[in-house]
């Protein structure tokens, strides 16, 4: 894939793989934006909107939260953003229906996803990954095993207090696993039958896993 205005990203794989690391990182480093549906419902939950009331006992009940919500969200978000501008999608697309739903709206502007990266990890790494997870409001994510920040608790960048997500209990998690083993995997049939999967191993170290998903989407 050529390093092109306008690329769009797709980064696909189980809660607690790591794309919220590896997308705010490609997003900071490439100069591409980053778009979290996790990220941005969680934003409206905090501002207390209609739609971030409606969002929460979905995501507390680590369900996914309805395709035309999401898609009106995806929607309304791009609209104020420069199409050539690259983009990495993080937690979005996870229904063949919101699949279909981007494809349409990057059509609309001219482009298309360029490539969508499967990362893959087994299921007890995901679970200790989330176990330490602790987020920062902006986005940024630590770990307390693997990624702590310089001052226990606080965000590095903003010196904001880290949270401890509501969804990461263990039960929770489960059903989360659940949600994506059955909605979310069939966009991997989706995309591979476009030629566009890339699969990257994503059990070693953030760094690892960083540059093998620069190499496999092409940067
Ligand atoms: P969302 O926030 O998207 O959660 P998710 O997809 O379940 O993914 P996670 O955020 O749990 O994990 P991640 O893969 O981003 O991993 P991370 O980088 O944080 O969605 C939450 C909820 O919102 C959903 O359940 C649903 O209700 C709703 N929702 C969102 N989008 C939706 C949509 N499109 N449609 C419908 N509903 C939607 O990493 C995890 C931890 O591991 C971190 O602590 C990190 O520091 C650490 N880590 C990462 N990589 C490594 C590594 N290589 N080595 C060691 N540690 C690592």
């Amino acid at each position: 894939m050529v390093n092109s205005a306008g690329t769009v990203v797709v980064l696909l794989g189980s809660p607690g793989v790591g794309k919220g690391t590896q997308g705010v990182r490609l997003g900071r480093e490439l100069g591409w934006a980053h778009v979290s549906t996790g990220d941005l419902l969680r934003a409206a939950r905090r501002a207390g909107t209609p739609l971030g009331h409606e969002a929460q006992r979905y995501m507390d009940a680590g369900e996914l939260v309805p395709d035309d919500v999401i898609i009106d969200l995806v929607r309304e978000h791009l609209g104020g953003m420069d199409p050539g501008r690259g983009v990495v999608f993080d937690g979005f697309p996870r229904t063949v229906a919101q699949a279909e739903a981007l494809d349409g709206v990057l059509a609309g502007e001219g482009r298309a996803v360029n490539a969508t990266a499967l990362l893959e990890a087994p299921e007890p790494v995901l679970f200790r990954r989330i176990s330490g997870r602790r987020s920062s409001p902006g986005g940024r994510v630590y770990n307390v095993y693997f990624d702590p920040p310089e001052r226990d608790g606080f965000c590095d960048d903003t010196g904001e207090p880290l949270i401890h997500r509501a969804d990461d209990q263990p039960e929770t998690v489960r059903t989360r696993l659940a949600v994506f083993r059955e909605a979310t995997a069939p966009l991997i049939g989706y995309y591979e039958s476009r030629g566009l999967l890339v699969r990257v191993a994503a059990e070693g170290h953030i760094d690892q896993v960083y540059a093998a998903l620069l190499a496999a989407v092409g940067e």
